[in-house]
């Protein structure tokens, strides 16, 4: 066992997807040497860790959420040469590297797929999930069970010229993986230990609790469920005995930290996922206050932003875990709208005050904070115009769901253009040069979003408004208060439709964090247990001053405070 320093706790990620994160040469596509050229500007931001989106060969049909070779680079990222340059650039500069392990399924196009298919004989047919089809009362024959994917549609792929099936709970092309076979669970400690080799400091590890299912597979027979067959594939019977597993055989064995991202979670299991003394993971992701404007499961369905659902999840991991796990706090990621774009923010009028707000009220929270590329710059959704324009499967199978639910084309994409997951994919917004400095080249994969005119790196730094700059002080206060890192968290005024506000303290220091989740004025009292004059500011995003720190603040839209007591 390696000794475990908990690094992870006081670092700062930042994840990026490399695809639209940087191109080198001109192909229309980030890559490799591209993320090196901006290892400084990321240092710079005050992050310590990069989580890459995954890196390795696949034929993209989910943009490398479908693994064909999880010991290769994809060629358009560039080499393992690259690669391990890219640790070392990254180490020398203090950045920890955390990669993607898409565990819960490969590509159509693995080697062991395919040789699953080839040969009913073949060992790697017992890596996947395959089940004889079944027959209906009019002697159809019809998927082994009735669940359906994330992906919308059912989660049974019929293998052609069979009466077979195999499981997938994403694209058809994302085959699950069967980790009731040992030797599955073999490969994926292998991989874990082939990167760790080459110096890796982490995994995020995707969709990680649906790798374990429920035993014979059965229909979900509950009516209720839209999503079929999700209490026989989430947080399953030998989750926690799977990743002890990963523990004894590959993690424990470095100075690791790892991140899963968890579907739906309940909440007993959450916890005993990332208990310390469990020895399975060190902190997950839940979404549950990024669904505060959507339905989850189907992100793409928006609702009225809800700040209670926002504040439940965000601050309830912070008062259950505290003490015996560690927590994660995001805003973005590669699968999220734009966080300026939603929350029911007026992103014209409000993009610098929102983003900064966001930002204190999410990250000075208890947990490491995941910034997500272009979310320091206040990048914003991009306004597609057609389906043409969207890359991702997953926004045309939802389109495609609502056509057949008989809805008009352009009314369903205008009821889910807001949260298409295109929107964190387009281009990083460099600079106001042609395709926003990503490159010089003819194309780009993803279109750019036209307002890197002026929403960029470049006119960000000049500003005297910088997001960016806003964010490294931030950040860099973090660091310095141990308070902010480790104290624990109380809340109040929670059914407050306004205010979002909690105490971080520890070791006799105490912060008040306040901040307005609206566009309209509020006014915040301030808590019984803090005296006005032992509170100064220690940070703000609309320039208050210590004078005006009163019993009832009248709060701007989007004002938040960082406040330190002093006794
Ligand atoms: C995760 C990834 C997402 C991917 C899905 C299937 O949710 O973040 O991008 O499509 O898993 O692998």
């Amino acid at each position: 066992m390696a000794v475990k320093t908990n690094w992870y706790k006081e670092a700062v990620v930042y994840q990026i997807y490399p695809l639209s994160f940087m191109d080198s040469n001109n192909d229309g596509m980030g890559d490799i040497p591209g993320i090196i050229s901006k290892l400084d500007y990321i240092r710079d931001l005050g992050a310590t860790a990069i989580w890459f989106s995954p890196l390795y060969k696949s034929p993209w049909n989910d943009y490398g959420y479908d693994i064909a070779d999880y010991r290769e680079i994809h060629p358009a990222f560039g080499t393992m040469e690259d690669f391990d340059r890219l640790v070392e650039e990254c180490h020398k500069r203090g950045l920890r590297v955390i990669m993607d392990a898409v565990f819960n399924h490969t590509s159509t196009e693995h080697e062991w797929f395919k040789a699953a298919l080839a040969d009913k004989d073949s060992p790697y047919r017992d890596y996947y999930i395959i089940r004889e089809g079944k027959r209906n009362k009019e002697g159809e024959l019809i998927p082994p069970t009735n669940w359906t994917s994330s992906f919308t549609g059912p989660a049974w792929e019929r293998i052609e010229g069979t009466d077979e099936y195999y499981l997938h709970l994403f694209a058809p092309e994302q085959p699950d993986l069967n980790w009731e076979n040992p030797k599955v669970r073999e490969e994926m400690a292998d991989i874990l230990r082939f990167w760790l080799d080459k110096g890796v400091d982490g995994f995020r590890f995707d969709v990680f609790n649906m790798i374990s299912k429920v035993y014979p597979l059965r229909d979900d027979k509950n009516p209720l469920h839209f999503q079929k067959g999700t209490p026989f594939y989430v947080d399953g019977p030998r989750m926690h005995e799977f990743l002890n597993e990963l523990n004894r055989n590959a993690l424990s064995l470095y100075d690791t930290y790892t991140v899963g991202e968890s579907y739906i979670p309940d909440e007993e299991h959450a916890h005993r996922y990332i208990k310390e003394e469990s020895g399975e993971l060190d902190s997950i992701f839940d979404f549950e206050h990024l669904a505060s404007d959507n339905i989850f499961g189907l992100k793409m369905i928006p609702k009225p932003f809800s700040l209670k659902q926002f504040k439940r999840g965000l601050i309830d991991p912070q008062l259950r875990y505290h003490g015996t796990g560690w927590n994660t706090l995001v805003l973005e990621n590669h699968d999220q709208a734009r966080s300026v774009s939603r929350f029911g923010i007026n992103t014209k009028k409000y993009r610098y005050q929102a983003a900064t707000f966001l930002a204190m009220i999410t990250f000075l929270g208890w947990g490491t904070p995941f910034i997500y590329q272009g979310e320091e710059i206040g990048m914003t959704n991009t306004k597609f115009m057609s389906r043409d324009q969207l890359k991702d499967p997953v926004s045309h199978f939802v389109l495609g769901m609502a056509k057949d639910l008989h809805m008009p084309d352009r009314l369903a994409f205008k009821m889910m253009k807001g949260a298409f997951r295109d929107h964190a994919r387009t281009p990083m917004q460099w600079d106001s040069s042609v395709n926003a400095g990503f490159n010089t080249g003819a194309q780009t994969w993803q279109c750019v979003n036209p307002d890197y005119r002026t929403i960029n790196v470049e006119a960000d730094l000049a500003s005297g408004r910088s997001i960016y700059r806003f964010y490294q002080k931030l950040l860099a206060l973090r660091k310095s208060e141990p308070a902010l890192i480790y104290g624990n968290t109380i809340e109040y005024y929670p059914d407050d439709r306004q205010v979002i506000s909690y105490s971080r303290s520890y070791e006799g220091k105490r912060f008040l964090i306040v901040g307005n989740f609206s566009g309209t004025r509020a006014d915040f009292i301030m808590p019984g247990d803090f005296e006005l004059d032992e509170l100064h500011i220690r940070m703000t995003n609309q320039g208050r001053t210590d004078t005006e720190i009163e019993e009832i603040m009248q709060l701007k839209p989007y004002e938040a405070l960082l406040l330190e007591e002093t006794v």
